[in-house]
């Protein structure tokens, strides 16, 4: 069942997604070689508590932590752990908040200076599917219209692998409501999207193969053929003509650029 929000809980949804926005932001500031996934984790956690309010992933269906670190060949649901960044590696971190009763959710993938050129194009051709994906988001479309517009860009122009196993989501008073946002599909096809519906759409994409498996973690979801892997995420509220961009990434690119140890593409 797809629950349509009332324009207030929209802005509670919009306040928590801001409040991810703001601790992927903090995090931009603190990234460089040498920090452990671990102290972003802790740090993520505090700010989050801080801003009264609290980690969404944490014990969600037993997850250990508050956010998802995934580090290079890992896709998503990576554990914060005790390795250390390094130069050339690009760090997805997904992290989710419950506020006031709702969730906001988004995700960044961010690279370690200096980053090869194949991977800053990932990151790239990533970010772009994601925008490209929101534009669709409008009253009217349906879900594969996000879905296709994603696919055939990542997958038909760029040749990259879309992953199959994970998909986009509604979300609200839960993490994870209907409708699914698969990354890949035909127009025309799936739940009609109507005004006030909300959604993250999350498009993890695979340099090589869109083959994955798991770490004996039970968590851990890594490129079958160890290439890498970038993850961008929004949550965003369907209106007519128009998408409501309730995530930001406007913070973060600037902490990005303002941090020397991270490559920035804009
Ligand atoms: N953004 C991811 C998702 O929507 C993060 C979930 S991590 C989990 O699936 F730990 F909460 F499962
Ligand atoms: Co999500």
């Amino acid at each position: 069942m797809i629950r349509i929000k009332t324009n207030p809980e929209v802005e509670l949804i919009r306040e928590s997604a801001l409040l991810v926005s703001s601790t992927l932001a903090e995090l931009a500031s603190m990234l460089k070689p040498g920090i452990t996934t671990q102290m972003l984790d802790k740090r993520a956690e505090e700010f989050i508590l801080d801003n009264k309010a609290v980690p969404s992933f944490k014990n969600y269906r037993g997850y250990p932590f508050a956010t998802c670190i995934s580090v290079n060949d890992a896709v998503v649901h990576g554990f914060p752990n005790n390795n250390t960044i390094k130069e050339g590696d690009l760090v997805s971190i997904d992290v989710g908040v419950y506020k006031n009763g709702f969730h906001g959710d988004s995700a960044y993938t961010f690279g370690i200076a200096p980053v090869a050129e194949e991977h800053q194009l990932l990151m790239q051709v990533t970010r772009t599917s994601l925008l490209l994906g929101v534009e669709k988001a409008v009253a009217g479309n349906r879900v594969g219209d996000i879905s296709f517009a994603i696919q055939d860009y990542t997958e038909r122009q760029h040749h990259y692998g879309v992953v199959r196993e994970l998909v986009g989501h509604g979300l609200g008073k839960q993490l994870h409501e209907d409708p699914q946002v698969p990354n890949y599909g035909k127009k025309g096809t799936g739940p009609k999207l109507r005004e006030n519906m909300v959604i993250a759409i999350e498009p993890m994409i695979n340099m090589g193969t869109r083959d994955v498996i798991y770490d004996a973690d039970g968590w851990t979801v890594r490129t079958k053929d160890g290439k890498f892997s970038a993850h961008y995420e929004h949550t965003i509220c369907i209106k007519r003509g128009r998408v409501d961009i309730l995530s930001s990434f406007e913070k973060i690119i600037q902490n990005e650029n303002a941090n020397q140890a991270l490559y920035s593409g804009y």
